[in-house]
């Protein structure tokens, strides 16, 4: 049964007061007085879950004074954050210890998947998943559930009983994982297409046709999968790509007729504008060159690449001039460690520094906030407090920790750089305990 989409109950015009940050344009290629919007004392305007209006409190509040003010003066409210590739079914089995990838996916990952053949499971797991992402304050997440199609219903469903945008899809494998795992070619592209006439476009859910990485799809699924996305425009691709130097190797001997890793997806046709591929660690230059041309986007997942031993991402090289990719944030939990997008953001910084450059805490934030937005082509809906789009917000406390109300004063700052600093101190010192709220469509859904 579809769950029908339920417009959060809520005044038609409501107002929150705080200190206003959001992106107007890419702080990688602009400066930040031109790409971050900052206003110390702000007033977000919310008309039915959608941005009416945002400036100063000064200025805005005669305007609206007879309508229901919510005041976080003295809070950060930023968009709500965007976790460009999280595993679903792996919420359990988050720091499991040992392995690189291929070992870590065979000792731990395929186990903990087997469960969600149990639907009432899946259910109960969606249930703590997506609580988890709204503790964070991630309002968007794109979601690999596992190969059984009711690991997707569950999630969707969960998601959509928390107003939460979703993008996810079920898992496609039919080859080298153990058989209690494995689909076929041909059920994989029925099950997932009967998964996307339920779910995308339903409410705020969007599908996105996942096979799981090169190694465990046949070149037969791999075009299936190019078949769905070409039946259904507005459906995502979204897999791995060149995360860990065995993978690769392996890739080169299962598919010898290819160029390389990102050769076998674009030989099946899956690598366009609305392709995500999570890591690229080990990318050649023709392949970062063949994801800018084909605008296609990168998942950069700092956690769990430090985590599961597989690399540090050529951050700076994924965003130059010369070969500009779309990139957004990511935790890949369970591989990854947190699913907190700060301290994802926090690992973000060092993967850069171990490379001898700086990522400042503007770019950060815009990775997880509008860089993640452009990443899906849905600018125009998420990601900013552009007026008409949807109003998921989130309100950080950078006093929320003894350390951090040492560090930082009460006073908003009140210029950029005072900002950048504070804005550092959240990401780096920062956790679910600096989310004091979250919104979706203007609806609290999370804290206070
Ligand atoms: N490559 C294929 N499957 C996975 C997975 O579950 N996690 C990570 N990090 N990489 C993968
Ligand atoms: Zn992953």
């Amino acid at each position: 049964m579809v769950i029908a989409f339920a417009q959060p109950q809520q005044a038609t015009l409501v107002a929150f007061r705080g200190s206003l940050i959001d992106f107007v344009d890419d702080p990688f290629y602009t400066t930040e007085q031109d790409s971050v919007r900052y206003i110390a004392d702000g007033l977000l305007v919310v008309e039915q879950g959608f941005v009416r209006e945002v400036g100063s409190f000064d200025r805005l509040h005669s305007q609206y004074s007879q309508i229901p003010i919510t005041d976080y003066s003295g809070k950060l409210l930023t968009p709500g954050l965007i976790d460009l590739h999280i595993h679903f079914p792996q919420t359990e089995m988050i720091a499991a210890h040992g392995e690189q990838l291929l070992e870590w996916l065979e000792q731990y990952t395929f186990p903990v998947e087997r469960k969600f053949q149990d639907s009432a499971y899946a259910e109960q797991v969606a249930e703590i998943f997506i609580t988890e992402l709204l503790r964070n304050g991630t309002t968007t997440a794109v979601v690999l559930a596992s190969v059984h199609p009711e690991s997707v219903n569950a999630v969707f469903e969960a998601a959509d009983r928390h107003h939460l945008r979703l993008i996810a899809g079920k898992v496609m494998m039919d080859r080298n994982a153990p058989d209690f795992l494995t689909d076929t070619a041909d059920s994989s592209y029925y099950d997932s297409k009967a998964l996307i006439e339920r779910w995308h476009g339903q409410g705020r859910s969007l599908y996105a046709i996942t096979p799981r990485f090169a190694p465990t799809s046949t070149p037969a699924q791999l075009h299936l999968a190019s078949k769905l996305l070409n039946e259904y425009p507005g459906t995502y691709l979204h897999t791995h790509l060149s995360e860990n130097v065995n993978e690769i190797a392996w890739v080169r001997r299962l598919f010898p007729e290819s160029q390389g890793y990102l050769d076998v997806y674009d030989r099946a046709g899956l690598v366009g504008d609305r392709s995500i591929f999570a890591h690229c660690i080990h990318l050649t230059d023709a392949e970062f060159q063949r994801l800018s041309e084909a605008k296609a986007a990168i998942a950069f997942c700092p956690t769990s690449n430090l985590f599961l031993g597989s690399g540090l991402f050529k951050l700076t090289h994924a965003k130059s001039t010369e070969c500009p990719i779309q990139v957004g944030l990511a935790t890949d939990v369970g591989g990854g460690t947190s699913f907190s997008l700060l301290q994802t953001a926090n690992e973000a910084y060092k993967v850069v520094q171990l490379q001898q450059q700086t990522l400042s805490p503007f770019q950060a934030l815009f990775l997880a906030t509008l860089g993640g937005a452009r990443a899906l082509g849905l600018e125009d809906k998420i990601g900013s407090f552009a007026v008409g789009n949807e109003a998921d917000f989130i309100v950080l406390d950078a006093r929320s920790t003894p350390l951090m109300a040492f560090r930082n004063p009460a006073i908003s700052p009140s210029s950029l750089s005072e900002l950048a600093d504070r804005l550092f101190s959240l990401l780096i010192m920062g956790d679910d305990r600096a989310v004091k709220a979250t919104y979706s469509m203007g609806k609290l859904v999370y804290g206070g």
